[in-house]
């Protein structure tokens, strides 16, 4: 068989994992595999290179995606989308492995309808995928955020202040709650585990009377401004708060071991799905054990809260 993988949406650390194991096994059990340059757009531009075992040596250590990605607003064009189906019927491939989140998955569940044997596999580092305990990615960011934790927490404690650490996450805070509790914050802060601004103001007053020399605040993007969160503190509760943005920096980097055996056992196991002439599934880690299971389970639908919220208010 000849098979197409891509990877799309926002990079995350061990897609080169996936794609290196996708290579290796599909090779190994005799398929082709094609490497689609920078998602969806590649498609469209039949921008594609034949893979082998060598192209993906040295891989497994690199963050980022060597195949690199987008976003292609273009492919919610059906004309556009049917004109990349084309370009990989042309070429023989019959099959397409795409790894991203769940924007990525929107467009494979389509393809599926225009009769390409599509898989899933979750690569994002916002871990906000249903169906999957962890997506690819999530693990090395939080050792990132919990890196830069640790250093703010330092210069916090020097100087008596409460940082405020804006994490990614979109609309998932599992980013927050899990370098929270890594990081000892003393308080996290996401869209599943809102807290009034007055709660927190009013604890820190009490910390300051106690004579704390820091605090610590995780919180996920997109629930408030953090630079006027961090004035505010400092004028209602004596405080002194700064806040750091992390962004883009909790992308990069070189894959932890968690992210390189989530991709090589992903990437595996959507090989052997489409062995099986299984197709038209996205796949996942349940338990520490692959699953699979249709694109329409999956897409738009929310995890459910994560479970270790009730150490939150045990530890923080
Ligand atoms: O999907 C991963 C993610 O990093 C989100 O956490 C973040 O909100 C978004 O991508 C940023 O997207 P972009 O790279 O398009 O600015």
């Amino acid at each position: 068989m000849k098979i197409g993988v891509l990877t799309s949406g926002g990079d995350a650390p061990g897609m080169n994992a996936a794609i290196r194991a996708v290579v290796r096994a599909g090779s190994l059990y005799g398929h082709e595999i094609y490497g689609i340059k920078d998602g969806y757009s590649g498609m469209i531009n039949d921008d594609m290179i034949l893979l082998n075992h060598q192209s993906v040596s040295g891989m497994l250590a690199k963050g980022g995606t060597f195949l690199g990605t987008s976003r292609s607003a273009e492919f919610l064009d059906e004309t556009i989308r049917q004109g990349a189906v084309n370009n990989l019927k042309n070429r023989g491939i019959e099959a397409l492995i795409v790894i991203g989140g769940d924007g990525t998955y929107r467009g494979a569940m389509d393809l599926t309808k225009m009769g390409l044997k599509t898989i899933g596999l979750p690569g994002t580092i916002d871990n906000d995928i249903a169906g999957t305990d962890f997506t690819i990615g999530f693990h090395t960011a939080v050792e990132t955020i919990v890196d830069a934790i640790d250093k703010l927490r330092d210069t916090s404690t020097s100087h008596q202040r409460c940082s405020i650490v804006e994490v990614m996450g979109r609309h998932c805070g599992d980013l927050a709650l899990f370098s929270g509790i890594c990081g000892g914050a003393e308080f996290i802060v996401t869209p599943e585990h809102p807290m009034n601004k007055e709660q927190i103001i009013s604890r820190l007053k009490k910390h300051k009377e106690e004579g704390r020399r820091h605090a610590i605040i995780v919180i996920t993007e997109n629930i408030l401004n953090v630079h006027d969160f961090a004035n505010e503190i400092t004028d209602k509760s004596g405080f002194a708060s700064r806040a750091t943005v992390l962004g883009y920096i909790q992308r990069g980097g070189s894959p932890c071991p968690e992210d390189r055996i989530l991709g090589s056992r992903m990437g595996t196991y959507a090989v052997e799905l489409l062995n099986d002439d299984i197709y038209g599934v996205c796949v996942g880690v349940r338990d520490s054990r692959m699953v699979h299971l249709p694109f329409s389970n999956v897409v738009g639908q929310k995890r459910p809260k994560n479970e270790i919220y009730n150490l939150v208010k045990k530890v923080s």
